[in-house]
């Protein structure tokens, strides 16, 4: 049975960050982010969904020992595949050990269920970072959050593919609330011109949906100087030009107003019970 956690003081706020293609930044601003409310004395989870090259782990010079394929077969808890980044910052190395999410057996989903429920009681925030793209696995992430982070750049394709996950989780499952980034803009405004792009389009095909436009990132060196380094960029470089756009990015985020969960976590328990797969 799901956890009861109803009367239980407040659960996470619970973000998916997803891109409808790879390489635009997903990861960057996941971990970015995620160092930003760490370093403010927050509790925040980073659910590494991406199996990607430069993954969460990677991006942090970690080494993961388990994965969740130990804790679906009962091998080990949920807590002990998690890994301590800086200021304390908690990763999920969850994208080996399972192909699909979807795909997991009813027993498998409880499982994870219930023990994600009582790691998630502790936390403040909880950024999923999702493959690209419109796979199972990327609606599953963006349809068990609460809000959903796009993130664009100014090419035209990365905004005909964010649009198209957009539609899907619109059409299909009644997803209507978004938040834009643009990542690796080249000049001032540059961001703001691609949201009214795609609100326009949005708004002549698809209807009654909130884009709410989070900020823009410029293109900007040293984020692949941290990469490097394995670093968040915002404690190798504080003050470039990048990490001054996440900090805004993280402020505009703590004032987005979430909806309560109906029932505490429960919300969790609905999708991982296969409400979606
Ligand atoms: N604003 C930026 N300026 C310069 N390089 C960037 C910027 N954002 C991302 N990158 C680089 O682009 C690459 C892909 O970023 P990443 O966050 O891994 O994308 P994704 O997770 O969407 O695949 C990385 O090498 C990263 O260093
Ligand atoms: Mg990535």
């Amino acid at each position: 049975m799901p956890l009861d956690l109803r009367g239980m003081e407040r659960g996470p706020r619970v973000f998916a960050i997803s891109s409808g293609k790879g390489g635009v930044g997903k990861t960057t601003l996941a971990v970015n982010l995620a160092f930003a409310f760490a370093a403010a004395g927050k509790k925040v989870l980073i659910f590494d969904g991406d199996l990607g090259l430069a993954n969460v782990d990677v991006l942090l010079g970690l080494t993961p020992r388990y994965h969740i394929g130990d804790v679906l077969v009962g091998r080990c808890r949920l807590e002990d595949i998690l890994l301590e980044g800086p200021s304390g910052l908690l990763i999920l190395p969850a994208s080996s050990g399972f192909t699909s999410l979807t795909q997991l057996s009813e027993s498998q989903k409880l499982r994870l269920l219930e023990e994600f429920e009582g790691l998630a009681l502790g936390l403040d925030w909880v950024f999923f970072d999702t493959p690209a793209g419109i796979s199972e696995n990327v609606l599953y992430f963006n349809l068990a959050s609460q809000e959903r982070v796009l993130i664009c750049t100014p090419e035209p394709t990365a905004l005909t593919d964010v649009y198209a996950l957009i539609k899907v989780l619109y059409r299909r499952h009644g997803v209507k609330r978004f938040h834009l980034v643009v990542n690796w803009t080249r000049r001032q405004g540059q961001g703001l011109e691609i949201y009214r792009q795609l609100l326009r389009v949005i708004e002549r095909f698809l209807g009654s949906i909130s884009l709410n436009f989070l900020g823009d990132i410029p293109f900007d060196q040293r984020v692949s100087e941290a990469v490097k380094t394995q670093q968040p960029l915002l404690s190798l470089f504080p003050e470039a030009s990048a990490s001054k756009a996440i900090r805004r990015i993280a402020g505009e985020l703590s004032e987005v107003n979430i909806r309560p969960f109906e029932g505490g976590l429960q919300f969790f328990g609905r999708k991982m019970m296969g409400v979606c797969a």
